[in-house]
């Protein structure tokens, strides 16, 4: 087995010295469909939801979102609500391989699952952040549970099953590639792929090593045979809480953002990250924080007056814009130039722009 290397990951501001991440437990609870395992940090606040991730195949919660939640700027928001990251069947860190034959969730049933953690934690409402298959599996447990979810950040969602000429350039890939390969080709577009940074060469290393890989495998199968979530905008299917959408400019996934025109305009915010590739939350960790700051500042929580200097004086720079998309200028656009360093948000119809 190839040794693991050290890399240095793209993190803008880690953790300060002195600033220790808070103490983790790690609980597993029986489901209907198997048992899960969660790691909860922090304690629970009063009035709060608590913020609970769903990380994407071939990633556990850890290489999913460590680097975001341990972002320095990260730190002012999390410290007011309980995290908890769950890990899909397997994928938590010395999971046993599952036996042959063992029937692997369905996207649909990793949802129905979620019930049991938050009754275990006796937690009534979450704020949902997800990416790739987690942010399925979150859309899918808020179609099914919208009173227990005040909010939604969902990374690279594709809400739509594979359709039939995806299932044929999939069988394709799977002739040349191996399973960690074609896991590489969903988490990360082909330009980053063959740029081959630390960043990529850490992936590449974790997924190709992994002791789980046939786990990972198993769960892979479920994402492609995930069935449409068929949002309908003002239908019953649709997610009832705001939501913020976020791809990567590189994201491999960027068509499936047809999402944002298939939710509630007033509800759903749209960031297309720039110099971000296909997983926001690794490579750029301080703009994410910072659109998610406005996210709860949007649902009312994080008021400014409890924010830093720096952060006071970023709100304090919004200015009223013109919309930059004319076709969703019914809805919220989020959207971060690297040129102008700008980050833009603002109600249905304008946007606002604040420097970074
Ligand atoms: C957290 O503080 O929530 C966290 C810390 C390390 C990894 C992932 C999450």
């Amino acid at each position: 087995m190839a040794e693991l290397r050290e890399v240095q990951i793209t993190e803008e501001k880690p953790l300060l010295p002195g600033q220790t991440p808070e103490v983790a437990k790690t609980h597993s609870v029986e489901t209907p469909y198997g048992s899960v395992t969660f790691t909860v940090y922090g304690t629970p606040k009063p009035k709060r939801p608590a913020i609970l991730t769903y990380h994407d195949v071939g990633l556990n919660y850890k290489s999913c979102f460590q680097p975001l939640f341990q972002f320095a700027d990260m730190q002012e928001i999390i410290q007011n609500f309980v995290r908890v990251h769950v890990d899909a069947p397997g994928m938590e860190e010395g999971a046993p391989v599952f036996p042959l034959g063992y029937q692997y969730p369905s996207l649909d049933q990793l949802a129905d699952m979620i019930p049991c953690i938050l009754q275990y934690l006796n937690f009534s409402t979450i704020i949902g952040i997800g990416v790739g298959a987690g942010a399925y599996v979150l859309s899918r447990y808020a179609l099914t549970h919208p009173d227990t979810v005040e909010g939604l950040v969902l990374i690279n969602i594709d809400p739509n099953a594979k359709g039939w000429m995806d299932w044929a350039a999939h069988k394709l890939t799977g002739l040349t590639s191996s399973i960690s390969e074609m896991i590489l080709g969903h988490l990360f577009s082909q330009e980053e792929l063959s740029g081959n940074s630390e960043l990529i060469q850490k992936y590449r290393n974790i997924i190709a090593h992994a002791p789980n890989l046939d786990n990972i495998e198993l769960y892979w199968n479920s994402y492609n045979n995930r069935r449409d979530l068929n949002f309908v905008r003002g239908g019953d299917t649709t997610l009832k809480c705001p939501v913020m959408l976020v791809v990567g400019d590189q994201a491999p996934h960027e068509d499936a953002v047809e999402c944002n025109s298939k939710l509630d305009p007033t509800q759903t915010s749209f960031l297309k990250m720039a110099d971000s590739g296909g997983q926001p939350q690794l490579t750029q960790p301080g703009k994410l924080t910072e659109a998610f700051k406005y996210f709860l500042q949007g649902m009312g929580y994080m008021a400014s007056s409890c924010m830093t200097r720096l952060s006071r004086s970023r709100t304090a720079s919004l200015t009223s814009a013109a919309s930059i998309d004319g076709n969703r200028s019914r809805s919220r656009t989020l959207s971060q130039s690297s040129e102008s360093g700008t980050l833009s948000s603002g109600p249905p119809g304008h946007t606002m722009e604040v420097s970074c």
